[in-house]
């Protein structure tokens, strides 16, 4: 991972005059008409937006038939927001073809694992392998760059919107060609794929890699080697589009940064963020709040891993929202104080910008019930208030602006593969779920005021005093090494059930699970055990386990934290730890939620020596993050806290954040 994200925000501060947060929007001011856009310039510097996303749909009113451009209106548009002090990011508008290039071209259109074609008439109905449309959208950059490299609005390009949002999977002809062409490079010959597919199962014995397909609807269980491999293409297409806007951005305009934006949030598993961030200039994010009783920790999860895939280095939240989105059963509005504390939580874990989709809440079109800074109801509105308070809470906190993330005590591993891998169908269970179980941790060490940070698994682990490797289920050899080094260097490591299962080529590591991690844990596992829906486990230190439990054999040097007290395990290990020098490995072989997980911690950070750094009495009530001497107090609850008890925090409003200067 080589990441230069630095040299660019430098440049682009540099640009801005001085070091500040930036506050903005997407902005379609193609969806208005042209009165309208004096009127959003006026109310942009009225809410202390800096910067704004600008054209990320505009293909259609940019080439309106192939080869004829107009951009009269973007340089109107441009001009009008240089003169109002407001930077542009601006996007090369691939994201969404225009009628005409579909009409031309219908090969363009993604097919689906059931051979549909998804057709235009929403957006990103591009297949990621397609020339044709590569050619047209690069043709499209190329003016684009072109035209506006030297223009003084100009800070920065946003490379198409959300690559893969909804076009990852795609299994057309293209998609097949592109994918043997993949595969043959990763595997050479088509006895090395045979091998690691374990083609001998079920005659699926490949003689020429022009056999092969991707895993369209089969007949029963698709091959699961071939459904990671799909897996890997499928991201590294749309890594290879990014690459081929971005490489002619950067032969056009080599003092530009260019980014766009990731979706590191919730359930969207098919982008493997931590290998796409080395190529950009600077990593972007957005991120949307899911309901639910985890959701603010979620929101704290995914922008710490974004701040770790960006080398704890400052990163850019390209798009959230000032209150409902649209496409959830039901969009419920933000509660005050939610547009800030979440907008400040992002801040917290290096966000350097904040900002929104959108600017001016749509009229028209699928989105018109998404909220946005100016909301239908106009700028007399209390969003519009609330919008512009945080805009110059963001001004206030300028000096945060550039500080790096400061590094935790405990590490999570989140692992794109082990992610895929672990959810894949024809498991012992189709109820496990992956972000879910390191989110638990997440929330358990929250409520006991434990700072962590969550990191992909080539991030630099011997750095943590405590390691958490939630169902790390794909376990190369390369990586074993790295976790049995880390211990043997006086590391903590605590995994869970199904870890260390299986390798790269998601074949078993023979001889008793954990394959991988066996010999480390000292224990081994004979049978998986999960569990029924309606069953549940107790264990002899007051948790209940679900989901899964394992029959468990121990090594003599292995301490049992915990046993099982019922269910088919009864009297069994169900969490052990066994040491190894100054270091030690723990398992946890059930899913024991967060306040399971509260109850086991202790055992865990007390031998590892993490110590909380906020005082116990608060109780996990409230979130600390750093950066560089930046301490963030973000309140959880819906409750003012008592945060006195450091120097200059006083009272800490409900879901308030306070911003301490500390050495
Ligand atoms: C994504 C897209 C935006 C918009 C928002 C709505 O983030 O990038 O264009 O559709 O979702 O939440
Ligand atoms: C059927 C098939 C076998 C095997 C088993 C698995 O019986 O004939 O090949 O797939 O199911 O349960």
């Amino acid at each position: 991972m080589t990441l230069s994200n630095e040299l660019p925000i430098r440049r682009w501060l540099r640009r801005a005059g001085s070091a500040r947060l930036e506050f903005g929007a997407d902005y379609n001011p193609d969806q208005w008409p042209r009165e309208v856009w004096d009127d959003d310039v006026r109310a942009m510097r009225e809410a202390g937006v800096t910067i704004v996303s600008l054209a990320i749909f505009s293909w259609a009113r940019l080439e309106p038939r192939a080869g004829e451009f107009d951009f009269t209106w973007l340089d109107e548009v441009m001009d009008l927001l240089h003169a109002g002090g407001i930077s542009v990011d601006l996007a090369t508008a691939t994201a969404s073809p225009p009628p005409w290039l579909t009409r031309e071209h219908p090969e363009i259109l993604p097919v689906t694992r059931t051979g549909e074609t998804l057709w235009p008439g929403a957006r990103q109905h591009w297949r990621p392998t397609s020339p044709v449309f590569r050619e047209h959208a690069l043709r499209l950059v190329r003016e684009l760059a072109t035209r506006y490299g030297d223009h003084p609005a100009l800070v920065a390009w946003h490379v198409n919107n959300e690559l893969g949002c909804h076009n990852v999977y795609d299994y057309s002809d293209d998609a097949a060609a592109a994918f043997r062409i993949w595969l043959r490079h990763r595997y050479g010959t088509v006895e090395a794929l045979n091998h690691a597919w374990g083609t001998a199962f079920w005659s699926q014995r490949y003689d020429d890699f022009e056999e092969i397909l991707p895993p369209r609807l089969a007949a029963s269980h698709p091959n699961p080697t071939q459904q990671l491999d799909f897996k890997r293409f499928s991201s590294d297409a749309l890594k290879d589009h990014l690459r081929a806007e971005r490489d002619l951005l950067r032969e056009l305009t080599p003092e530009v940064p260019v980014t766009t934006n990731f979706m590191v949030m919730g359930q969207q598993k098919p982008m493997n963020y931590a290998d796409w961030a080395g190529e950009v200039d600077f990593v972007s994010n957005d991120h949307y709040v899911l309901p639910g009783p985890q959701a603010r920790d979620e929101l704290s999860f995914s922008a710490n891993l974004t701040g770790n895939i960006a080398g704890g280095r400052p990163w850019f939240l390209m798009e959230h929202s000032t209150s409902a989105v649209n496409w959830q059963p039901v969009n419920v509005a933000k509660k005050p104080g939610e547009l800030a504390r979440d907008s400040l939580t992002h801040v917290a874990h290096g966000a350097d910008a904040v900002c929104f989709f959108q600017w001016r809440q749509s009229k028209a079109g699928a989105e018109k019930y998404h909220s946005a800074m100016l909301p239908h109801a106009g700028t007399d509105s209390d969003l519009f208030r609330a919008v512009a308070r945080l805009g110059e809470r963001l001004h206030e906190l300028a000096p945060v602006a550039g500080s790096h993330r400061r590094r935790a005590d405990v590490g999570i591993i989140h692992d794109w593969e082990s992610w895929w891998v672990a959810e894949h169908d024809s498991h012992p269970t189709d109820r496990l779920n992956y972000p879910q179980e390191a989110l638990d941790w997440y929330t358990a060490l929250l409520d006991a005021g434990i700072r962590a940070d969550v990191l992909p698994a080539d991030g630099p682990l011997q750095e943590y005093r405590l390691l958490i490797a939630p169902i790390l289920h794909v376990v190369p050899a390369a990586l074993a090494d790295r976790l049995r080094d880390f211990v043997a260097g006086g590391g903590h490591l605590v995994t869970t059930y199904f870890s260390g299962i299986v390798d790269e080529n998601d074949h078993i590591w023979l001889g008793g699970y954990p394959g991988a991690l066996r010999d480390l844990l000292g224990i081994r596992i004979e049978e998986f055990g999960p569990l029924l829906d309606d069953e549940s486990v107790e264990l002899d230190n007051g948790t209940t386990g679900s989901l899964w439990t394992d029959r468990i054999d121990v090594g003599d040097d292995v301490e049992v934290l915990a046993h099982y007290k019922t269910g088919e395990q009864a009297e069994r290990a169900a969490v052990t730890r066994r040491e190894v020098g100054s270091g030690s490995a723990a398992y946890v072989s059930t899913r024991l939620g967060p306040d399971g997980l509260a109850a086991l911690l202790p055992e865990l950070l007390g031998p590892a020596g993490v110590t909380g750094e906020l005082p116990p009495e608060w109780g996990g009530r409230v979130e600390l993050a750093i950066r560089g001497d930046h301490w963030f107090l973000i309140n959880r609850t819906d409750e003012a806290v008592d945060v006195s008890a450091l120097p200059g925090a006083g009272i800490l409003e409900p879901r308030g954040v306070v911003v301490l200067h500390r050495g």
